[in-house]
Order: structure tokens, then sequence, then C-alpha cells
């Protein structure tokens, strides 16, 4: 008998969000087969924009409590075109990060073997980078109004809030990744020339806390100077900590560099205290270009089910799955259009599963 049964909630959502998520719930399935300590469980939930179109809700009111038992989500891609992106990301995605609390979202971005890197003279060794993106306020926070709407005098205001609770968190965590990496480089993105409190705030945390990391070296880049920069140097990245917006561009950036939106995987964490369980899912969105034909590139969830494990306290199980995952690349065989193959994400995932071998 397994010591230890994970409830995981899944979400698969929309579009190719419930197309990559059965894939990384079949490796999970087999990975988890091959430990012998535990054993996973899936509920899941069938939110989205269809549940939208039948309910007027993107989730139940009573979703946060629903999720807050298990030990983590996996979440696919949030939106349809029927569906405003204000309403169906907001009522779904960012309320349980920000209902959770779940202020650290951590992205990888790195390029798996026998994969092109699509930079011109830069190889996978010069492209690994740890993005940290503030998660639960910032740009995104959800403050403004519209005023006079309909009228040619109409009004607009969407607020920022950055609070030093909030800014000084998320540093810290950076600070702490960027500490236990052999690199042990931090960059921060800034944009204090033109925004001369929220990002004078941010330099400010960033400054105060450099002093508790004296190992640890610190760069403050203007947000647009280092999206220039992950092009003409990514090696000089290591650790990057950002707010919500600025590292939502740039991690789409840093997917580019990696090859393709398909590739990137995040988890949204709160280190330090459970208001609810943490939740993982790839960075792309829905792809309604391509969803329904079964083509979607599934590493990216399946990167967020092995970070999944990780961070469940199995972070055997996690190397398995990304360690199979990287077996399945190196080959060049099996690989979805997106990187110039034919092959399906049922396939790739059964290869994956092919290669998920006890370590
Ligand atoms: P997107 O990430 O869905 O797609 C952008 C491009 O990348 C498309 O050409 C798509 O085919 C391709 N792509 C993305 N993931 C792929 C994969 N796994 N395999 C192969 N190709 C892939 O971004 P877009 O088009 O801006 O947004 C579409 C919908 O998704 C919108 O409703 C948007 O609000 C939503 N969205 C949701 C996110 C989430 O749930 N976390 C994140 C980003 C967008
Ligand atoms: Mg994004």
């Amino acid at each position: 008998m397994p010591d230890q049964n994970y409830r995981i909630a899944l979400i698969p959502g929309d579009g190719i969000g419930k197309e990559v998520i059965p894939a990384a719930v079949k490796v999970l399935q087999a990975a988890s087969s091959l430990g012998d300590r535990f054993s996973l469980s899936f509920d899941e939930f069938e939110w989205g924009c269809e549940y939208y179109l039948r309910t007027g809700r993107m989730m139940p009111e009573d979703g946060l409590e629903r999720l807050r038992p298990f030990d983590a989500i996996l979440l696919g891609a949030i939106g349809h075109p029927t569906v405003p992106d204000h309403i169906s990301l907001r009522q779904l995605l960012l309320r349980i990060r920000f209902g959770f609390d779940l202020y650290v979202n951590l992205r990888p971005i790195e390029i798996l073997p026998g994969l092109e890197p699509p930079l011109r003279g830069k190889g996978a060794e010069d492209v690994r980078m740890l993005f940290v993106r503030e998660n639960t306020e910032g740009e995104y926070c959800g403050v403004g109004g519209r005023f006079k709407q309909g009228t040619p005098d109409e009004t607009a205001v969407q607020q920022s809030i950055f609070t030093r609770k909030g800014v000084e968190r998320v540093i810290r965590y950076a600070f702490e990744q960027a500490r236990r990496r052999p690199r042990k480089r931090l960059a921060s993105a800034t944009k204090s020339n033109a925004m001369a409190y929220t990002m004078v705030l941010w330099d400010e945390v960033l400054g105060e806390l450099a002093r508790d990391y004296p190992e640890v070296h610190v760069a403050n880049y203007h947000v647009d100077a280092l999206a220039a920069r992950m092009i003409t140097h990514p090696e000089s990245l290591d650790v990057v900590v950002a707010s919500n917006l600025f590292a939502d561009i740039l991690t789409d950036l840093g997917a580019a560099l990696q090859g393709s939106l398909g590739l990137a995987a995040s988890a949204n964490l709160n280190p330090v205290q459970r208001l609810g369980p943490p939740m993982f899912e790839p960075v792309h969105g829905s792809a309604p270009d391509i969803a329904g034909r079964g083509v979607a590139n599934p590493i990216a969830a399946i990167w967020a089910a092995a970070l999944m494990m990780e961070h469940l306290g199995e972070p055997q199980a996690g190397t398995r799955i990304f360690e199979a995952l990287k077996k399945v690349t190196a080959e060049r065989r099996i690989r979805t259009p997106d990187l110039g193959g034919s092959n399906t994400t049922e396939e790739f995932a059964a290869a994956v599963i092919g290669k998920t071998v006890r370590l």
C-alpha cells in the first residue's frame, strides 16, 4: 500500500487545455505507478468557457472552497472566442491565483535536448533562466473603472497596486532561488525611469534585500532593455524577478527562446502560507487556432506535471517525468507540428510514457 495519496484537482479548461491535460495525466499515472510510496487520485472540474455559457459563471460561487482540500491543481488553459478574455481569465485563473494568495509564479526557461535553439549563435547552454513572476497584485490587481462609457469623453482607469509586502516577498523568494543556483545571479525588471512610484518602490526593496544576500550578484534592468538582453545576451541571465505584467510578457518571449509556446511550464505557489493548493499550468493559452485537432504540444503540460510532483514533495517522480520528456526530445523522432513534426499530442505523450522508468 502506498504511504501517501495525493489528491489532484484537474481543470483542463478550454481549447487545447482539454487535449494537453489528459496527456499530462496519462504520464503522471505511468510515473506514479512506478513509485512505491505514493499514489495519485484525480478529480476533474469542468469549469471554463462552456461552463460559463451554460451557467453564467466561469466557476461555481463556492469554487475555491471546493478546490481547497486538494493537494494541487493542474490547469490547462482558459479562454474561448465566445467569452471575453477579461471575464474568462479574471473569473477563473486569476480568482484562484489571488484567492489562494499564490504569489509566486515560477517559470523555467530552458532548451530541451534535441530541440534547435531558435537564436542564431546561441546554444542550449546559453538559455537557462528561471523567471519569478509576481502573481497576486501589480498591474493585474483589477482595480479601475470606466466613465462616460460610449461617449466621446469616455475614460478608462486601470490601477496598478504594489505593496511593500507583495514586492518584498516575491523578490525575497527570487533571491532564495538565485542563492541556491550555481551562478547565483538575479536580474530584476524595472521601469523606474518612467514609473516613478511603483517601480521606484520595487527598486528600493530590491536594494534593501540585496544586503541580506551578499553572495548573489544583482542586476537591475529596465524591462525594455531586459527584453533585448534576453535575445542578445541570454547567457547573462539566471534568475529573473518581475512584476505580474512585465513577467507575463517576458516569459512568452522566454517560451519563444525555448522554441515554442508549447514548451513553457509554470508553478503558482505560496511558499509561506497555505490558503489553498498550489496550481501548475502550461504558460500558453487555449490556442483556438489549433484546438480540436489533437496536435497541441503537451510538453508544457507534462513539464508542469513534473513541477507539481517536485512541489508535492516527490522530487524523484518529478525527475522521472522530466528525464523521460528529455529522452523523447533528444531522439528528435516524435514531434508535434509547432516543432516542425507531424505527431499528435497523444503520440508524444505515449512516447514519454514509454521512456518513464524507475530511476
Ligand atoms: P495562445 O498561447 O493560446 O496561442 C498563441 C500561439 O501559440 C497560437 O498560434 C497557438 O497555436 C500557439 N500555441 C500555444 N500553445 C501551444 C501548444 N501547446 N502547442 C502548439 N502551439 C501552441 O495565446 P492567444 O492566442 O493569445 O490566446 C488564446 C486564448 O487563450 C485567449 O482566450 C487567451 O485569453 C487565453 N489565454 C489563456 C491563458 C491561460 O489560461 N493561462 C494564457 C494565455 C492566453
Ligand atoms: Mg501569458
